[in-house]
């Protein structure tokens, strides 16, 4: 179980609206910072660690620059993601570029910075060469195929168009060994939103023992492995989250069991989490503005699913409480809908809620939680909607903006 919260009073966010006007997403500083230090506490366990957080969770340089502070690096998927994570103070081998069908300049910017390129295809080797050249470390990104199964995000990974085979794998470490690059790392990423801890640690173990591997057919040592992503978050408040100390004590007894016998054991541990790392602490807040009762009773607020789409798009649970009424009793059955002209633009569907009051200037404040990754990130401009800002709760309470709304202006900016 899990208890959802929000850091603001009634009171308290009536004064930032009043400032900011619904809608806006809102993260907590405090409270990321502390969970990236436990993070970082429970990987410490390994000879060395690295979190390089997924830039397309949370782009925003504002929260890459805490997450710098606190000994993240970056992972990024595109030019403008590397410019972020370099405007964000995160350069050198602390970024690393894991991208597919990649074009030339991206590969340029990300050996510019320094970055550890991930190679997503076994082609991708003699077109890094003759574009770019080969840089001393590189990254393989492994797709176990049948070895492996995905989830309901990420889809199976046979049927997923990113990275190398096993045999590709093998083939590809030695290939890039007899070009002369000396550093070679190992990556997947296999689920989203996982919650199960075993399936965590299973991905471990075929990541190791394929490092015992690589090393028995090609006389490599990896420097690192990169766990991928897709540690799940209770977006229910009957999930419970993943317990970092339980999955990294596990992992840690399979490192020692794989790695250690086979010469490996100062291997180090990287990932690449995002959504464990802002999602709990990011909310999206938006006003009610109108009801409607036809055959269901219908709450249309000023947000829509161009500034949150994870339910339209995975029909993803989004819990909502009503700021002041959070312990009020669940009077009512509402669909809480945006003003987008799709019939999916739904933030709940048939959610028990307490009764809201719907005014455009005194309506009740709904707060979406659990949005702090893939959340305003994922917006579109559909409709012409113009996506809402991004609001910083600090630790001695003052909320300051990071992102402003966006304007019509931004909107015809590219005709
Ligand atoms: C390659 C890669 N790395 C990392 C992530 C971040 O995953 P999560 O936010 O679930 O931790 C993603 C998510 O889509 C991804 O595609």
């Amino acid at each position: 179980m899990t208890k959802k919260t929000f850091p603001l009073s009634k009171k308290e966010l009536e004064a930032v609206a009043e400032r900011f006007p619904t809608p806006f997403y809102i993260y907590d500083e405090q409270a990321i910072r502390e969970n990236v230090r436990r993070v970082n506490a429970a990987f410490s366990v390994f000879p060395s660690y690295i979190n390089h957080f997924a830039v397309k969770a949370t782009p925003n340089p504002a929260i890459l620059r805490i997450l710098r502070e606190e000994g993240f690096g970056a992972d990024c998927s595109s030019l403008t993601e590397l410019l972020l994570a370099e405007m964000s103070g995160v350069t050198g081998e602390r970024i690393m570029f894991t991208s597919n069908e990649t074009p030339s300049a991206e590969y340029r910017k990300a050996r510019e910075l320094g970055a550890i390129i991930n190679l997503d295809d076994f082609t991708h080797i003699e077109f890094l060469e003759k574009t770019v050249g080969l840089p001393e470390i590189l990254a393989i990104r492994y797709n176990p195929g049948p070895l492996k199964l995905g989830n309901s995000i990420i889809g199976n990974p046979v049927e997923a168009k990113y990275g190398f085979t096993r045999e590709q794998t093998l083939e590809g470490l030695a290939l890039l060994k007899k070009k002369g690059v000396k550093r070679f790392a190992l990556h997947t990423m296999v689920a989203s939103n996982e919650l199960k801890t075993d399936y965590h640690i299973e991905t471990g173990r075929l990541l190791f023992e394929f490092a015992v591997e690589i090393k028995q057919k090609t006389g490599i040592s990896l420097e690192f492995i990169n766990l991928g992503a897709g540690v799940g978050i209770p977006y229910k408040p009957e999930d419970t989250a993943v317990n970092y100390e339980n999955l990294t004590s596990a992992l840690k007894e399979v490192f020692d069991e794989v790695l250690t016998p086979a010469g490996l054991a100062g291997l180090g541990i990287h990932t690449e989490w995002g959504r464990a790392v802002t999602g709990p602490y990011g909310w999206l807040v938006t006003r009610a503005v109108h009801r409607k009762n036809i055959y269901r009773k219908y709450i249309g607020v000023d947000a829509s699913m161009a500034d949150l789409m994870r339910p339209a798009m995975y029909g993803a649970y989004h819990h909502i409480t009503v700021s002041g009424k959070e312990d009020a009793p669940f009077s009512e059955v509402y669909d809480v809908v945006g003003s987008i002209c799709e019939n999916c633009d739904k933030f709940a569907v048939q959610r028990n809620l307490p009764a809201i009051e719907a005014d455009e200037v005194s309506g009740d404040m709904l707060i979406i939680h659990d949005v702090g990754a893939h959340g305003r990130a994922m917006g579109f401009n559909y409709n012409g909607k113009l996506r809402c800002g991004e609001l910083l709760l600090h630790a001695d309470g003052s909320v300051t903006q990071i992102r402003r709304k966006e304007t019509p202006a931004d909107l015809f900016a590219t005709f």
